[in-house]
Order: C-alpha cells, then structure tokens, then sequence
C-alpha cells in the first residue's frame, strides 16, 4: 500500500475531525501518501481529492463537524456511481480507503469493497446504530448535549409546575433518547422499540402530577411513534387531563453540532489509527469498532446486514426510578 484517501459521509459526528487527524498522521507514519476526499462519496465520484500533510489536520481535534465536508449521494448507490468512484481512486494510484460514517456510509463501503477495493470503515453516527460498534464516534458529545438541554429544560419546568416534552435524534434508534432520559432523570421515555400511545404518556404524567411533582419531562425519539409534533397535538386536545402545561423542544441538529467530548476524541483517534493499521496489515472489507473497551474489527457484510440492538431492560430500569 502506498497511497490511501479517506473520506467523511452521511450525517457529520463531533469526533469525525479527530478521526480524519488519526487517519492522515498514522498513513503518514507509514511512509504513505494519503488523499482526503470532499464532500463524501459525491467528491470521491467526481475527483476531488488531494494529498493532506500532518499540517493539513492541526487544531482540529477540538472541532467538531469535518473539514472535508459530508454528504448523502444519492448517485453512489447506482453500479454506474460506485464504477465513476473507482475510477478516479485508479488514475491516482490510490490503493485503500478509509470511510468514517453510519449505516448508509457502510453499505456503500462493503459495495466497494465487494467491486475489488481495499476498504476500511470506521464506525461513526450520532444515532449509535451501528452494528459492530457498541459506541460510535458523536455519540457520546451528542448525548451529553441533549441532557444539557433536559437540565436546563427542568429548571424552567419546575418554576413554571410545566411538562416539556423533548425531541432528540436518532432517525430509527432510540438510543439517544433512552441514555438522555435515564441520565437527566426524565418522568418518561419514548423509543421507537417499543412503541406506546400518547394516552399511556398522559397517564404517566398525571400520576407524577399527582404524587406532587412539580415538574415532568418527557423524552421522545425522532423515530417513535408518535413525535413531538404528533404528541403536541394530542396535549392540546387533552389539556384538562393532564395537571401540567405541556411545552416542547426539538433539539434538531444541535445535537451534531459542538466540540467533540473527550471520550469522542479519544474514541475517533483509536479507530483512525485501527482503521491504518488494518490496511497496512492487509485486512479488507471490515468495520473498526468499539466492543467491549477494545478496538475490534467486523465484516462490513456482517455490519450491513445486521441490526444493532438496544438494551430494553433499562427501560424497566427507569420505570423502577420513576416513581
Ligand atoms: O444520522 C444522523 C442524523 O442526525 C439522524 O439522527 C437524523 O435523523 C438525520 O441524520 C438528519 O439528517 P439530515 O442532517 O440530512 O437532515
């Protein structure tokens, strides 16, 4: 191997930056020369690369988003796309790449991979859906801003003898929201895993009401059934029912963006420097992830067609603390 590109695609994640840092300064070391790619995929099929040195990836292990831009290219997912990628990687002479992305990302690596390239992917989304990666990159930064704001919301709430209802992330996967409301000590939990009725929040609710809290919070996931919008409507129409008046917050990309937080720094640093190593130990087609605190690697057949499950006993967990 002596020429490698890495490229950042689908949603950005606070550590994706650290990640193209470990990458470009472990290829380095490696007497490699090492391309980053624009825009995602999108770049990568149009050509616009170019080398990066140790330089190019200074100040910003603190930054979150990614220095060479992200996208979701629709083109990409054609045979014609993939063929136009592969193309350019080969008038360059470039002979591994590196993807730092979720699903979507994934499946378009193990393509390529399954075309004759030497791929790595290493694991990174906000929404923790991953399979094959128990935490990854964002995460961490992601949670930690969406119980900011549950602490913040509370502190109103209770002045106020409010509900507030919060929206977070995580397209299908209620991952967020569970570990936010666990953390923040919300009065409930909405996940798209187990789906449940806004007259079940409502009941909820009025017995906190009633057992004399002075404030609720709900927490719901982007994916659930029934959203923000949808439960916004349902209060409105049962206001009376409910003891409290109901607020709500979607936090939307807020939660993407921010300074990575130690953990997502030191997390994306580890996977760059495993996702090198695999390509320089001739290692293809596989996924860099986090498995139980070390640095493992899985097929990206095997994380494209798995589902990454959720640990539904702390739901019953936080029904016991609720009360
Ligand atoms: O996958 C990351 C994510 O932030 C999801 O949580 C969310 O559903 C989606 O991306 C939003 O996508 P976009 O930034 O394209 O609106």
């Amino acid at each position: 191997m002596n020429k490698i590109a890495v490229l950042t695609s689908g949603g950005d994640a606070p550590g994706m930056n650290a990640a193209i840092r470990a990458v470009v300064r472990t290829g380095i070391a490696k007497g490699w020369e090492v391309y980053g790619v624009q825009q995602g995929y999108e770049g990568l099929m149009n050509g616009h690369m170019d080398q990066m040195g140790q330089r190019a990836v200074g100040g910003i292990v603190q930054q979150g988003g990614t220095i060479l831009g992200s996208a979701r290219a629709l083109e990409f997912k054609t045979v014609e796309g993939r063929q136009k990628a592969l193309a350019e990687l080969k008038k360059r002479e470039i002979d591994g790449l590196v993807v730092i992305g979720g699903n979507g990302s994934q499946t378009g690596a193990n393509a390529l991979y399954e075309m004759g390239f030497p791929v790595v992917g290493i694991a990174s989304t906000i929404d923790n859906d991953l399979y094959g990666s128990e935490m990854t990159i964002g995460v961490d930064t992601a949670l930690n801003i969406a119980l900011e704001a549950i602490d913040r919301l509370k502190i109103t709430a209770s002045s106020h003898k409010r509900a507030f209802l919060l929206e977070v992330m995580g397209r299908d996967c209620g991952y967020l929201a569970l570990m936010a409301g666990i953390a923040g000590g919300a009065e409930y939990i909405s996940i798209p895993e187990l789906p449940n009725e806004p007259e079940d929040i409502a009941k909820e609710l009025h017995a906190a009401y009633e057992r004399g809290k002075k404030h609720s919070i709900i927490v719901v996931a982007e994916g659930a059934k029934y959203n923000a919008n949808a439960l916004i409507q349902y209060f409105k129409e049962h206001k009376a029912e409910l003891g409290f008046e109901l607020r709500a917050t979607i936090l939307g990309h807020i939660q993407r963006g921010g300074a990575p937080t130690a953990f997502d720094r030191i997390l994306a640093t580890r996977l760059g420097g495993a996702a090198t190593a695999a390509l320089a130990g001739g290692e293809y087609g596989v996924l860099v992830g986090l498995n139980k605190g070390t640095i493992t690697t899985t097929p990206l057949s095997v994380v494209v067609a798995n589902k990454k499950s959720l640990d539904l006993g702390l739901i019953e967990l936080h029904d016991e603390l609720n009360n």
